[in-house]
């Protein structure tokens, strides 16, 4: 079997889901249930008997040494974090204590089961670190994509966290000869991505003829990658990847914000025919502090030694997206008369 950490949330779920679809190794995911996690991300495989879920923190170290004695599992992926950029600008504790002390504690854990495991089990192990491109910090607009050698210099208090987790994993392989890979992946979207980010905020907003609030200039740039093929480069990272490698997942779709935004209220105009059309609603906010310019990642080296590519294009990823969120009004609802509320009112209320 498989331990998964922080399953219940966006890209954790949607692996869980393309693993049980995929493979045949069950899975233990272990998620504390913060804000971010939803257990009706996995209602469709609650029944199947090779899924199992546990309510907990990956900073309980009794708990993480209780899971790995008791499954053996033959890998660890790691998802598990504080995930949103602008809550770490309101309040990055809360990133610190989840991302790298959480991720310390993963390690340690980890390391202390892997020394009374036999040689033949540790050989099989691998713990897949996921991690992000905004450790690369903001590129100029003519540098070319970020490599895995390009420098880290993350600008906020999510991406700082971030590599500082990537910075420990990848010591304890040095020093430990722990049998970590780490994945640096770009935005995704796609279903159950929770309306904090840009893509799902907009589509929810742009459905009910709401203000579509874009921060400075609107021309930032993300790279976008639909989350199934994350969820396949991560499959393949595991299966194949090289022990104590870095691998770049990326969509090749570098997109400004504004371009992004009006594509979804194309979209939406479309699907859900309005008087007025959606872009009539774009509203230009105050801008985010350290706010990266521009992320764009070269994925070259996950194509040449495991033959991965994105599958997905944008425009028909997006339409996926919105059309699954037009489908799923009850999973929309919940989501939205949760914990969901109080934070519109903290990070849009003074912009
Ligand atoms: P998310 O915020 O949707 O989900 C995070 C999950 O982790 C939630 O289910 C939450 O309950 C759980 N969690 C949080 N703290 C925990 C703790 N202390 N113990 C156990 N569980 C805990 O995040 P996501 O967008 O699915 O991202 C997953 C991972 O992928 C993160 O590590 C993130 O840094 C990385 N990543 C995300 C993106 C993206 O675009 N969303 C891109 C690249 C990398
Ligand atoms: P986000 O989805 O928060 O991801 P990240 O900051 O991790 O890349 O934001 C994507 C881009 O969209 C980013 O440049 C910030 C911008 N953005 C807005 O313009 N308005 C919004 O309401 C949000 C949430 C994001």
């Amino acid at each position: 079997m498989i331990l998964v950490t922080g399953g219940a949330g966006f890209i954790g779920s949607n692996f869980i889901l393309d693993w049980l679809a995929n493979e045949t190794a069950p899975v233990l995911n272990l998620d504390k249930l913060t804000y971010a996690g939803n257990p009706g991300n996995l209602t469709a495989v609650e029944k199947d008997a090779r899924y199992r879920f546990v309510h907990g923190d990956i900073n309980d170290r009794a708990l993480v040494e209780q899971l790995l004695r008791e499954h053996h599992p033959s890998a660890i992926v790691h998802f598990a974090a504080e995930s949103h950029v602008d809550r770490s600008i309101h309040g990055p504790g809360e990133f610190v204590q989840t991302n790298v002390v959480g991720t310390f504690n993963l390690l340690e854990a980890t390391r202390a089961w892997l020394g009374t495991v036999s040689a033949e089990e540790k050989s099989r192990f691998r713990f897949l670190h996921v991690s992000t491109d905004e450790v690369y910090g903001s590129l100029s607009a003519d540098s070319p994509p970020a490599t895995e050698i390009f420098p880290y210099v993350p600008s906020s208090p999510y991406s700082a966290s971030k590599a500082a987790s990537d910075h420990l994993v990848r010591a304890y392989c040095c020093t430990y000869q722990f049998p970590s890979l780490i994945t640096n992946c770009s935005n995704n979207y796609g279903p159950r991505q929770f309306p904090e980010k840009l893509i799902p905020l907009i589509t929810l907003n742009a459905l009910n003829m709401k203000a579509l609030p874009i921060y400075g200039d609107g021309l930032n740039i993300r790279d976008w990658l639909y989350v199934g093929d994350h969820c396949s480069a991560l499959r393949a990272v595991l299966a194949r990847g090289r022990i104590g490698e870095t691998y770049n997942v990326g969509g090749n779709s570098e997109k400004t914000n504004l371009e992004v935004v009006k594509t979804l209220c194309n979209i939406v105009d479309e699907l859900r025919p309005a008087a007025s059309p959606r872009a009539s609603l774009l509203n230009f906010v105050k801008d985010r502090p350290g706010h990266d310019r521009r992320y764009a990642l070269d994925a070259g080296k996950l194509a040449r030694e495991l033959g991965w590519e994105p599958q997905e294009k944008f425009e028909s990823g997006l339409r996926k997206t919105v059309s699954w969120y037009l489908d799923n009004p009850q999973w929309v609802e919940e989501v939205v008369s949760g914990g969901y509320r109080n934070w519109l009112d903290t990070n849009y209320a003074a912009r």
